[in-house]
């Protein structure tokens, strides 16, 4: 069985994906909204990282507190739209390591075209989360998921903002072992493997591109 897709339905989020899609929001305005979702969806997609205690001294008192323990992480921003999210996500975890993988949907084929590829040494004893806006066909995501696994990664989350259903589908085939955490899943693909409705294309706007 396929790991979970995870609907990060919050109503905070809702609404500020509503504004993100109508047509008439800038670039400025999209990036901030980005952003801020992006701090959101972080909180679900590291809700169950293991704690440990410490000792620490409060002004009052001795006591023993909770950190962050277990495996370190490692956040993967899917270039470009993925800068949209690995910033405000990097915000909250200042401590992780980033890598960066370069992939483009060929217009014609959609297949992923790569073109950049760099990250930490020891992914294999990371927890590696994948952050990429868009999830359509697969094709992008599920490239970026193979090669990370080929770079040794073996413990890995994808999350986006926008999901399609087809997408959704091939992803978990391909990649069953990887949860998907999501602001929305839309309704389908349209001829131009575009998300309907979505919010066109999540690099231009983020971008001012076109
Ligand atoms: C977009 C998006 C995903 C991909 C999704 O990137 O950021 O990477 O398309 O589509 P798919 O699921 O059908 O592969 P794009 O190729 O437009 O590149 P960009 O981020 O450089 O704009
Ligand atoms: N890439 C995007 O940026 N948007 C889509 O709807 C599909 C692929």
């Amino acid at each position: 069985m396929a790991a979970p897709v995870t609907v990060v339905d919050h109503p905070l989020i809702q609404h500020k994906l509503t504004l993100m899609r109508r047509t008439e929001a800038s670039s400025s305005t999209f990036r901030m909204l980005l952003k801020e979702i992006s701090h959101l969806l972080a909180y679900e997609v590291t809700r169950d990282l293991p704690v440990r205690e410490i000792e620490i001294e409060t002004p009052i008192t001795k006591m023993k507190a909770p950190v962050l323990a277990g495996k370190k992480l490692c956040l993967v921003s899917i270039l470009r739209a993925g800068n949209g999210l690995l910033e405000g996500i990097l915000e909250l975890i200042p401590s992780a390591r980033v890598g960066h993988i370069g992939l483009y949907r060929d217009p014609e084929t959609l297949e992923a075209v790569e073109y950049y590829y760099k990250m930490p040494s020891d992914l294999d004893q990371r927890l590696v989360i994948a952050v990429d806006p868009m999830l359509a066909t697969a094709n992008s995501s599920v490239a970026a998921i193979t090669r990370l696994k080929e770079g040794g990664a073996k413990n890995i989350r994808f999350l986006c903002l926008l999901a399609a259903p087809e997408g959704v589908e091939i992803f978990q085939r391909e990649h069953p072992d990887v949860p998907i955490y999501t602001a929305a899943i839309d309704e389908k693909l349209n001829e131009h493997s575009y998300i309907v409705p979505g919010l066109g294309d999540a690099g231009d706007r983020i971008y001012g591109t076109r």
